[in-house]
C-alpha cells in the first residue's frame, strides 16, 4: 500500500519530509515527488503548489505514475464560525468547490454542471482514523465537517458568512476540493486534514503569519500518527 501525501506549500511538508525515510525523488510537472517511508508505510510526499489546478495535476500524477492507494491532503485553512479557531483541526468529511458557479443554468452554486455529485465525500475510514488520532491528543480540538475550496485567500467576513450559510463549511482553503474531485474521478480513497491558521476575516493575512507554524505542527503531528494506523 502506498499513500500519497499532498501539501500546497513547502512549509506545510517540512516536518514530514524531515521525518520520512527518503528513497528517491522524481520531478514531474515542476513538482518534486519524494518517495520513501514514514512510520514504515510507503509514502509519496509532494508539494503541489497553491490553487486548484496545481492540486488536481499533482493528484492525477500520484494516481497515474506512482499508483497510490490513498491520498491525504494536509495543511492549513481559514476557520469558519466562532468555534473553529487557530490551532484547531478540521477533518473534512466532504468538500465543495465554492467558486464553481453555473447558477445561470439553474445549478446550485458549487455544483459542477453535469457531474453526478454535489460534494466529494472523504473515505469514512480515513476520517475515523484521523478523528481517533486527534482524540488521543488531549489538547487538540478537532471538528469533522465540510471544507470549501476555491482559488481565493478568503479575508472577508461577508464571504465567510456566505460559505457557512451556502455550504455549511467549517473551513476554507485552496486545494482540498480539487484533490477530492480528482481522487473521486479515479475512485481513490482520500481525506483532507487541515489545521486552522486564521479566521478568514479582515485580519486573516496577519493571523495567518502568526499561527502558521503552530497550525503546521498540528496537522503534521496528526498525519504522522495517522500513518501508523493505516
Ligand atoms: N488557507 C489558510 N487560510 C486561508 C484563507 N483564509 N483562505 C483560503 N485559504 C487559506
Amino acid at each position: 500500500m502506498t499513500i500519497g501525501i499532498i501539501g500546497a506549500m513547502d512549509e506545510e511538508l517540512e516536518i514530514l519530509l524531515k521525518e520520512m525515510k527518503m528513497e528517491r525523488k522524481e520531478n514531474k510537472a515542476q513538482m518534486v515527488f519524494n518517495l520513501g517511508s514514514l512510520n514504515d508505510k510507503n509514502v509519496v510526499i509532494v508539494r503541489c503548489g497553491i490553487g486548484k489546478v496545481n492540486a488536481a495535476i499533482c493528484t492525477q500524477i500520484l494516481v497515474d505514475d506512482f499508483k497510490v492507494d490513498a491520498i491525504i491532503n494536509v495543511g492549513v485553512a481559514g476557520g469558519i464560525g466562532k468555534d473553529v479557531l487557530p490551532g484547531d483541526i478540521v477533518i473534512a468529511d466532504s468538500l465543495v468547490e465554492h467558486d464553481m458557479d453555473a447558477t445561470a443554468f439553474g445549478d446550485k452554486v458549487g455544483q459542477i454542471p453535469r457531474m453526478d455529485t454535489f460534494d466529494f465525500k472523504c473515505d469514512p475510514k480515513l476520517v475515523e482514523i484521523a478523528n481517533k488520532v486527534c482524540k488521543s491528543f488531549e489538547n487538540q480540538k478537532a471538528h469533522i465537517g465540510r471544507i470549501a475550496t476555491g482559488d481565493q485567500f478568503v479575508a472577508d467576513i461577508e464571504k465567510i458568512k456566505w460559505l457557512s450559510s451556502e455550504f455549511d463549511a467549517y473551513a476554507c482553503e485552496m486545494e482540498g476540493g480539487s484533490i477530492a474531485h480528482t481522487a473521486y474521478l479515479n475512485k481513490i480513497p482520500f481525506v483532507v486534514i487541515r489545521s486552522i491558521s486564521d479566521n478568514a476575516n479582515n485580519g486573516a493575512h496577519m493571523d495567518y503569519e502568526k499561527f502558521l507554524p503552530i497550525a503546521i505542527k498540528n496537522s503534521s503531528t496528526i498525519l504522522n500518527n495517522m500513518i501508523s494506523l493505516l
